[in-house]
């Protein structure tokens, strides 16, 4: 048993692959990288099947992103890599297929390279000036030009439409070059490298584009896997997990997300995405391509739809056939409509999905899926059927089986209910106090009362008296882990101040940048439980020597629509943490695409909960599977990064329940994280670490949530709120000064201490 937390404590340079071989950053790992960034790759366009690029085929290609490819975002979403790969580089490895203009390529190259010496920053530089001699040089060796647009953001700032910046729009200097490009050539094909959604219009509507591939942000080997599928060595079956819609205005979000520095009032309540799109009258066309949406360089029939259930679950089956020409895979979506009655609802909800596996041209599957009844429940805030309670409204729900959430066909099942059924009786919790409107289905606004609730308190219910050791009795924690003593009365022989140090991080170990957990001291053998920034890979900061595997971004992975490619990832990830003596992994990020100004939309997965939840449960599945602790981040409405310390999400207790928690409740129920991150927002106005109504409440009482919470870094709450709303330990807080004097004072007592450190310790126990 002393073989217990041996990476943890003596931090060995062991590799973990055969026969003493690297795991980190190995071939297999790029290769899945690889292989996921063009499963996650989008075909939003492809007249007469432009592409794949016919064998011999000459191509110009445009704009800076084919050298400055953005393989991730910034901030602790950032990778260290052994070297990331771009797009030039990756056609480069065609030759036998297509032919580059290289002169052309080569201008960009110098151009980059000479930014850079001049301070300029990866996906951050101004598109050149083409010299009217090399586009019509360009001009003179092809007619089809590929053009390349790529934008980077981070975390701890936002971006920005309007007259100056420009992040969803085109930049004018990236206007130009379109300008030039459609001006000189017949066929364009359009590739955007990009963490977010931008604008997209711009070519859908233009004849001359006759193809464009929402790339996203691919991690390190993204730009050979823009060349695998431009050459058709790979076919794109990414579908969109965001709405596009035509202008930035167009999202409800846009009005007001830059009004306040301390405020976002959520005013379209749950009418996020396309749920606003396909409800509110008139939005439909101000949608380019749809949620759900992508093609393929093949084509399917869906058929033989059937729907059933049984008292507890809707099942559908159907037939898929690829009926083109070459191999690919298809996804199925399925989606609800409830009644209409007295509380406003989306026209449509995302309930299933399953991805086909890779269809021979002429070969079919079929696929069942399953969700449950009450997943179509709506969640009663105003009392209209039941106040504080998951409700389904008497009438006719119908399922819509396709392959976007506009492609669907209505299947011949009803889900009829003859009275109004309260689902699940809750509390009310993080109500709203000062968001003044929400949005109804109609798209006009119903005006908000400040809530009259009150703030729900939780008393601690765990009780560990100190007991003082025997004289020569020594106490150790691997007592506890060989089953020799509980752990229960190991904490009672823990002083109070023995205790506090638990709930702070500590010192980091070996190549650790981020802190560690429960070793505090070695007088009891309590390891250091290291910890590592995900989601995108594990990030180990420069000069610390080792680089790891980046994989696409989140939204990227979404777009995969493929779970068990996500299991596979985050089991990669975990054996990347567990060969380099880590053993938390600070991933999967799962916060909603709100808008698309948000900072960090790249580490997240979707606009819609169900995506995000599923998405992120599979991660954890896989992280966990090689016992590294996964932490669902950042619980929750994490979705602006302005001010985020300071910033108050307002919100109605609907949106709050049926978009912003949601995934964070599928992924808890499907996957069992031992530990959650609190973000550093607040929620209606108070901090999401130090409140009681969303951790005891909501999150351990409601869903039942067993593990422990970590803050995220340094936020600016109180320590000893903390412990008293049950979020276990501060991070990286290295002291617990903090929670000395509000100790003192009797703001905090003992068993609130320990009930917190017992769950520090358990998730100890867990870690190998
Ligand atoms: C981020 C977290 C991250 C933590 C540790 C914070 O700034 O918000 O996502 O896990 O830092 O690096």
């Amino acid at each position: 048993m002393m073989d217990r937390w041996t990476r943890a404590r003596f931090q060995p340079c062991l590799p973990l692959g055969d026969n003493r071989s690297l795991i980190t950053a190995s071939e297999k790992h790029i290769a899945l990288s690889r292989k996921a960034a063009s499963e996650g790759a989008v075909l939003l366009k492809n007249t007469n099947d432009f592409l794949p690029l016919k064998k011999g085929q000459k191509i110009a290609v445009f704009g800076n992103a084919q050298i400055d490819y953005v393989k991730g975002g910034g901030g602790s979403g950032d990778v260290t890599t052994p070297y990331v790969r771009n797009i030039y580089e990756g056609l480069q490895l065609k030759q036998d297929k297509i032919t580059v203009f290289q002169s052309l390529s080569l201008f960009y190259e110098d151009y980059v390279t000479k930014s850079y010496q001049n301070g300029g920053e990866n996906g951050r530089l101004t598109e050149p000036k083409i010299p009217e001699k090399l586009l019509d040089e360009a001009a003179a060796f092809t007619d089809t030009a590929v053009i390349t647009i790529c934008r980077f953001s981070g975390e701890n700032w936002d971006q920005h439409n309007d007259a100056e910046n420009h992040y969803f729009d085109l930049e004018d200097e990236e206007k130009e070059m379109v300008r030039d490009v459609l001006a000189h050539f017949e066929n364009v094909v359009v590739l955007l490298n990009v963490g977010a959604m931008i604008d997209t219009s711009w070519f859908a509507d233009n004849d001359k584009v006759k193809a464009a591939l929402m790339l996203w942000q691919g991690g390190l080997e993204g730009g050979l896997a823009a060349a695998d599928m431009l050459v058709g060595d790979e076919t794109p079956s990414g579908k969109l997990v965001d709405t596009c819609a035509r202008l930035f205005a167009d999202y409800p979000s846009s009005e007001g997300f830059h009004e306040s520095d301390d405020y976002v009032k959520y005013t379209e309540d749950i009418f996020v995405g396309y749920r606003y799109f396909e409800t509110v009258p008139n939005k439909k066309d101000a949608v380019v391509y749809p949620f759900g949406y992508g093609l393929s360089y093949t084509s399917f029939e869906l058929s033989d739809i059937s729907v059933g259930n049984n008292d507890k679950n809707i099942f559908v089956s159907v037939k898929v056939t690829n009926t083109g020409k070459c191999a690919g895979k298809e996804v199925v979506q399925i989606y609800s409509s409830a009644p209409i009655g007295k509380l406003t609802k989306p026209v449509k909800e995302l309930r299933a999905f399953a991805k086909t596996p890779l269809l021979e041209a002429g070969e079919s599957c079929v696929l069942s899926l399953t969700f449950a009844i009450s997943d179509m429940a709506s969640y009663d805030d105003i009392g209209a059927v039941e106040k504080s309670a998951y409700v389904m409204e008497k009438g006719a729900y119908t399922i819509h089986v396709g392959t976007s959430v506009r492609d669907t066909v209505c299947a011949d099942y009803i889900y009829q209910l003859e009275e109004n059924q309260v689902i699940q009786k809750l509390t009310a919790y993080c109500v709203p106090r000062t968001l003044d409107k929400r949005m109804l289905a109609d798209g006009s606004y119903m005006t908000v009362e400040p809530s009259a609730e009150e703030t729900k308190t939780f008393p601690c219910t765990y009780h560990n008296e100190y007991q003082p050791l025997a004289k020569g009795e020594k106490l150790d924690f691997f007592d506890v882990a060989e089953g020799k003593m509980t752990l229960d009365a190991f904490i009672s022989h823990l002083t109070d101040a023995e205790l506090m140090d638990i709930l702070v991080g500590h010192a980091s170990t070996g190549i650790c940048n981020t802190g560690t957990m429960g070793g505090f001291n070695s007088k009891y053998c309590i390891p250091p439980i290291a910890t590592a920034d995900g989601p995108a890979g594990v990030r180990i900061y420069k000069g610390k020597g080792v680089t790891t595997t980046a994989f696409p971004v989140a939204t990227a992975l979404a777009c995969t629509w493929n779970t068990v490619l996500l299991e596979e990832i985050g089991k990669a990830q975990a054996l990347e943490c567990k060969e380099n003596n880590l053993q938390i992994f600070l991933a999967p990020a799962l916060n909603i695409h709100r808008s698309p100004l948000c900072g960090r939309n790249f580490e997240y997965y979707s606009e819609d909960p169900l995506i995000a939840g599923k998405m992120a449960a599979a991660i954890v599945r896989g992280v966990q599977s090689q016992k590294v602790v996964a932490t669902p981040k950042h619980f929750a409405c994490n979705n602006k990064e302005t001010n985020r310390f300071e910033s108050d999400s307002v919100l109605s207790e609907r949106a709050l329940r049926e978009i912003y928690l949601k995934g964070f409740e599928i992924c808890l129920k499907e996957a069992d994280p031992k530990m959650i991150m609190t973000s550093y927002n607040l929620i209606n106005g108070v901090r999401t670490s130090e409140s009681a109504e969303l951790i005891m409440g909501i999150l351990r009482g409601e869903w039942g949530y067993r593990g422990m919470l970590t803050t995220d870094w340094s936020n600016h709450a109180a320590h000893y709120l903390e412990v008293k709303a049950g979020n276990d330990i501060r991070m990286p807080a290295r002291h617990t000064g903090q929670l000395q004097l509000p100790y003192s004072l009797g703001l905090i007592t003992r068993d609130e201490i320990a009930a917190c450190a017992k769950r520090v310790l358990e998730m100890t126990l867990w870690v190998e």
